[in-house]
C-alpha cells in the first residue's frame, strides 16, 4: 500500500484538494510547498475539511541548497511515494521566460526523484497536462495520441513525463503514473479551499468568478470565428475534486499493479464545453450577471480539445462524476464565501 504521500505543491489549489481526498483515503501526507503561488491559509483549511493533520515542510525543490533537507525529510517521514504538483504553471510567462521554467519544472522533479530515491520510496503521481498534446490530434483525445506541445510550461510536462519514463525503464522498482488533467475548475463544496489566483486570471473560470463577484469589469472572450458550435474555444472542464479523487485512485493502481513501467492517463470528463455554454452556466449558478466582450484569439489557443477518459476507467475504476452545473456552483461558492481570496 502507498500509504506515505509526499505531497509537492500541496497548498496550491489542486494541491489543497489533493491533500483533502488523501487524508479522507486514510493515508498520512507531507506537504512540500514554498508559498510561492499558494497561502499557508489553506494548509490549515485542508486539516479543517478533512478532520486530520498534514505535516508541512516550507521548501523550494528547485533550490539545490533544499536538496539534502528534503532527502532527509522524506526519509524521517518514511515515504512510500510522492503526488507531484508543484512547478510554475502560466502558459505567456513560460513564453516570456523559458530558462526559468526549465529550471523550475524539471529541477524541481529531478530533485524529488533524487530525495525519494533516497528514501526508498519509489513511486510517483505527476501533474502533467493535456498540453501536452498540442493541437496534433482528433478528439477525443487518447494517450496514444500525438505529443507537441506549443510553449515551453508543455515542453516542461513532457520533459518531466519522459524523464520520469526512463527513469522506470531503467530500474523497474520504480511505478510512475501522468496524470494529463484537462481544464481543473469548480472548488470543494465547503466553500473553504479553492483557486485563488496572485495577478490577473489567465484561465477563464477564475476569471469569469472575478467578474461575477464584481471584482473585474467583463470577460474578454478570445474569438469566436473557431470552427466549433458557437465559435467559441471548446475545453473539457473537470471539477477539481474529481480530479483529486483521480490520484488517490493512481496511488491504488500503483500499490496494485503487478507489471513495471510508466502509464500516461488522460482525467478528463470526455465532453466538452464552449466559452459561451460556460459563461451562461456560471451565470445560472451565482445568479450574477457576467458581462462579457468578444475580443480576438488569444495566441496558441486551439479551437477543440477534450479527452477519451476510458483508459482511465479501465485502469483506475475512476471516472468524473460531477456535472458543469457542479463545477459553476462550487466555483461560485468558494469566489463569493472568499472574495479576495484566502486574504478574505
Ligand atoms: N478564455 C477566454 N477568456 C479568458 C480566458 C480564457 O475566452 O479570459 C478561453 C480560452 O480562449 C479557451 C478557454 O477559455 O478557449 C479556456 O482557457 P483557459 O485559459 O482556462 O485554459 P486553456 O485550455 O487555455 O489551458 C491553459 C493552458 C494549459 C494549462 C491550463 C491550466 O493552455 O496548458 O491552462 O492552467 F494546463
Amino acid at each position: 500500500m502507498l500509504n506515505k504521500i509526499i505531497l509537492t505543491g500541496g497548498a496550491g489549489y489542486i494541491g489543497s484538494h489533493v491533500a483533502v481526498e488523501l487524508l479522507e483515503s486514510g493515508r498520512e501526507v507531507l506537504i512540500i510547498d514554498d508559498f510561492s503561488n499558494s497561502h499557508p491559509e489553506a494548509v490549515a483549511r485542508i486539516g479543517d475539511i478533512a478532520n486530520g493533520n498534514v505535516e508541512l515542510l516550507e521548501r523550494n525543490l528547485a533550490d539545490p541548497a533544499h536538496l539534502a533537507d528534503i532527502a532527509a525529510a522524506a526519509k524521517a517521514f518514511g515515504a512510500d511515494g510522492a503526488i507531484h504538483l508543484a512547478g510554475l504553471k502560466a502558459v505567456g510567462e513560460s513564453v516570456a521566460e523559458p530558462a526559468r521554467y526549465y529550471r523550475v519544472n524539471v529541477g524541481s522533479a529531478m530533485a524529488l526523484l533524487e530525495a525519494l530515491e533516497a528514501a526508498h520510496a519509489k513511486a510517483v503521481v505527476f501533474s502533467s497536462s493535456a498540453t501536452v498534446y498540442g493541437a496534433l490530434n482528433d478528439n477525443p483525445v487518447t494517450e496514444d495520441g500525438k505529443t507537441g506541445p506549443t510553449n515551453p510550461y508543455g515542453r516542461t510536462k513532457l520533459m518531466i513525463e519522459d524523464m520520469l519514463k526512463d527513469v522506470a525503464a531503467a530500474d523497474p522498482a520504480w511505478r510512475v503514473c501522468n496524470l494529463r488533467y484537462f481544464n481543473p475548475v469548480g472548488a470543494h463544496p465547503s466553500g473553504r479551499i479553492g483557486e485563488d489566483p496572485n495577478d490577473t486570471p489567465n484561465n477563464l473560470f477564475p476569471y469569469i468568478a472575478q467578474v461575477a463577484v464584481g471584482r473585474r469589469e467583463k470577460l474578454l472572450v478570445f474569438g469566436d470565428d473557431y470552427e466549433t458550435r458557437d465559435g467559441t474555444g471548446v475545453r473539457d472542464y473537470i471539477h477539481v475534486v474529481d480530479l483529486a479523487k483521480g490520484h488517490v485512485a493512481a496511488l491504488d493502481y500503483l500499490a496494485n499493479r503487478k507489471h513495471a513501467g510508466a502509464v500516461d492517463i488522460n482525467l478528463g470528463t470526455g465532453t466538452g464545453y464552449s466559452v459561451l455554454e460556460a459563461v451562461a452556466a456560471f451565470k445560472r449558478a451565482s445568479n450574477r450577471d457576467i458581462p462579457f466582450e468578444i475580443a480576438p484569439r488569444r495566441d496558441g489557443d486551439i479551437a477543440e480539445i477534450y479527452a477519451d477518459a476510458s483508459r482511465a476507467k479501465e485502469l483506475l475504476g475512476w471516472r468524473a462524476e460531477r456535472t458543469l452545473e457542479d463545477m459553476c456552483a462550487d466555483h461560485w461558492r468558494w469566489q463569493s464565501q472568499n472574495p479576495e481570496g484566502y486574504k478574505s
